[in-house]
């Protein structure tokens, strides 16, 4: 289907004008001073590049040491709504003066049952749904694990091959998208399974669409349940409807129907990790509704709380824990994130970002594969609405991933002034705020052409 026409502009609180402007090195004087720092004392974690930023607004960001970069990761996916959005933040403002907190887990608020009711609506399926709220992706997901456990008493969850959801022990049953997400915790992520996913671009089995017949789907029923996973012993399914860390790999159509089939078949719950890929970024409000199934269990963080910690898990009313005290958290649904996540939803809702998303999208997607043409290096381009990635490999006719040019290219962006996040093993991936302009689009294309030749 053609793409509906967007309003030509968004947001209209956003000058469009705004030009990337560079003063010097990234990081300057006084951003080399908080890396060192941070270094120092904070944990090893995922840092993944040196920029410090001060403050930002729409897709603009300007970091410590004055200079103004175009963000196309959304604070790795987070502000679908746009940086400092005055509605999210007039929101947090007047809810931080009332009251911030006052466990919402053991007392009662009623912004979080408006929130809750938005979500069981939002959600696909017409069904009675309940929500717990949660502070992180990670979160999500384990209470998701936990709700498909509980509820029929089976030990195993099965994920796919590439897939991420978090890096909690539960959560990181499932997730498997990098060996270093596992390495020494495996044996405490406990009865977890894994599926090739499928990877139209890198198909496991060398096959090709649609002449496949979905082997990907069928190998569960046709091979693992007949081999290594006892299916009666399988709680949930667990997918991103995109891939996020592993590449942005989308499934081809009928893949999720015919897994779908498979779990009906055998009272397994279906998990639809919504965290990177929920509330508008693909142009729908989740980004299973591309794949025409209706999931069990929604999971969701990152863009609810619009920049504040955040997550939701929403399932069927049946799912329900029977008694209390099995799932809770202190800091479930606070107070002020929940004021923040009403404002972001109400944004999304009266600027259209849906709309804007799978505008700007089909311009961007355009607008790589124009650069795809002058860069051989860029394999393969994919995605839907502005949840975008290209893969990068070597011009040896093999699809050899180029794992070091791509890491090359995303450094040259930044000293250019164009803030990108690499994804799967060699690609980099385009998830600019949903209010980002054509205009902001095609500079940050024109940055990357630049750094693409750099590298
Ligand atoms: C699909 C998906 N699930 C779960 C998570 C974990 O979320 P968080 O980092 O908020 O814990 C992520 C984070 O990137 C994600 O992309």
């Amino acid at each position: 289907m053609p793409p509906k026409k967007a309003p030509a502009q968004v947001s209209p609180d956003r000058a469009s004008n705004d030009r990337v402007d560079v003063r010097g090195p990234i990081p300057g004087p006084k951003g080399a001073r908080i890396v060192e720092e941070d270094t120092r004392l904070m944990m090893t974690g995922t840092k993944i590049a040196p920029l410090a930023v001060e403050r930002a607004s729409g897709v603009w960001v300007t970091d410590v040491d004055g200079n103004r970069l175009l963000d196309f990761t959304s604070g790795v996916g987070v502000l679908n709504a746009g940086y400092s959005h005055p509605a999210v933040v007039r929101a947090v403002q007047e809810q931080a003066e009332k009251l911030m907190h006052f466990a919402g887990a053991d007392y009662y608020y009623e912004s979080q049952n408006r929130l809750a009711e938005r979500l069981t609506e939002l959600t696909p399926g017409k069904f009675e749904k309940k929500v717990f709220f949660t502070n992180s992706g990670t979160e999500s997901v384990e209470a998701a694990v936990k709700i498909a456990k509980w509820q029929n008493s089976r030990p195993i969850v099965v994920g796919l091959l590439g897939g991420f959801h978090g890096r909690s022990m539960g959560a990181l049953t499932v997730t498997a998208s990098k060996p270093s997400q596992r390495r020494r915790f495996d044996a405490f992520a406990g009865g977890g399974h894994h599926i090739p996913p499928p990877y139209c671009y890198r198909c496991p089995y060398h096959l090709e669409y649609p002449s496949c017949d979905l082997y990907c789907a069928k190998i569960l029923k046709e091979l693992y349940f007949e081999t290594s996973i006892p299916p009666q012993d399988v709680a949930a399914f667990v997918a991103e409807p995109v891939l996020g860390e592993g590449g942005y790999v989308v499934p081809p159509k009928g893949w999720h129907q015919a897994i779908k089939s498979i779990l009906d078949e055998n009272g397994i719950l279906f998990i639809d990790d919504e965290v990177q890929a929920g509330f508008g970024r693909t142009g729908k409000w989740f980004a299973v509704e591309h794949h025409g199934i209706i999931p069990d269990i929604v999971t969701a963080a990152k863009s609810l709380g619009g920049g504040l910690p955040l997550g939701a898990v929403v399932f069927r009313k049946e799912l329900d824990f029977t008694y209390p005290g099995a799932h809770s958290s202190t800091f479930s649904g606070n107070l002020v994130s929940v004021a923040a996540g009403l404002a972001t939803l109400d944004v999304i809702e009266r600027e259209r970002l849906l709309d804007a998303a799978t505008a700007r999208g089909a311009h961007l997607i355009a607008r790589l594969k124009e650069l795809q043409q002058k860069h051989p290096v860029i394999g393969d381009v994919r995605g839907l609405g502005l949840m975008i990635a290209t893969e990068f490999v070597e011009a040896d006719g093999k699809r050899t991933p180029a794992v070091a040019r791509r890491d090359r290219i995303l450094k040259e962006a930044l000293t250019r002034g164009l803030i990108l996040l690499p994804c799967g093993k060699s690609s980099i991936r385009y998830i600019p705020p949903l209010v980002v302009t054509d205009e902001e689009l095609d500079q940050g294309i024109d940055i990357l052409d630049q750094a693409i030749r750099a590298a």
